[in-house]
């Protein structure tokens, strides 16, 4: 099986909302904590890459996925920081890999991705944050990142319940 990691431009991206979608939809099924919440729908998910768009375009953004033979199974969004005050900061959302594909490296391989993505950028800080004792925080601490603090009952589990959130940092 065929692997491959890149960078979609804003046409590719476009292309792929259906397929990013999904992406979220199965994440959330599967009991992620991703911003959404259980019932969410393909055209909640669609909307919100839509959303996503307009900075991939203005390069704001840069969406790095990972393919399994021509099929996408792993996302990672980097963000700039907007902040006059902040052109060596950017954030990691999205850090997604279908739960087919989990535990064969593709995690991994779309952190390091962006974060050379972000190095190629000029940025030398990262953070992002996920919910506290969740396969991202394994992910996260696996790969050199620094807990900087947790803060309880942050976010609604898809499930509803309020659940803590642990914050991260990486000097890249
Ligand atoms: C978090 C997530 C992206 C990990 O992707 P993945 O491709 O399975 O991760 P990898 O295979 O690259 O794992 C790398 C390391 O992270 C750690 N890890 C990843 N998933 C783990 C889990 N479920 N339990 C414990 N450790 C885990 C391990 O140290 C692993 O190394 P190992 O497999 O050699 O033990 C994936 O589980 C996912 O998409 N989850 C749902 C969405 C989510 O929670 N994203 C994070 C939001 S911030």
């Amino acid at each position: 099986m065929a692997s491959v990691l890149r960078k979609l431009d804003a046409a590719e991206a476009r292309a792929a909302i259906p397929v990013l979608a999904d992406m979220i939809v199965d994440a959330v099924a599967n009991g992620a904590s991703v911003n959404f919440l259980a019932g969410l729908t393909q055209a909640d998910a669609a909307a919100f890459w839509q959303g996503q768009m307009d900075g991939i375009e203005a390069g704001g953004r840069v969406l790095v996925v990972a393919e399994l033979d021509g099929r996408i199974v792993g996302t990672v969004v980097v963000t700039h920081a907007p902040q006059p005050n902040a052109p060596h900061r950017a954030e990691i959302g999205k850090m997604l890999v279908h739960s087919s594909a989990r535990r064969r490296g593709f995690g991994r391989q779309l952190l390091a991705a962006a974060e050379a993505v972000a190095r190629e950028a000029g940025k030398t800080l990262l953070h992002l944050d996920t919910q506290t004792g969740s396969a991202g925080e394994a992910l996260y601490r696996a790969t050199g990142w620094t807990e900087m603090g947790v803060m309880p009952d942050h976010a609604l589990t898809p499930d509803r319940r309020l659940a803590a959130t642990t914050f991260f940092y990486k000097a890249i």
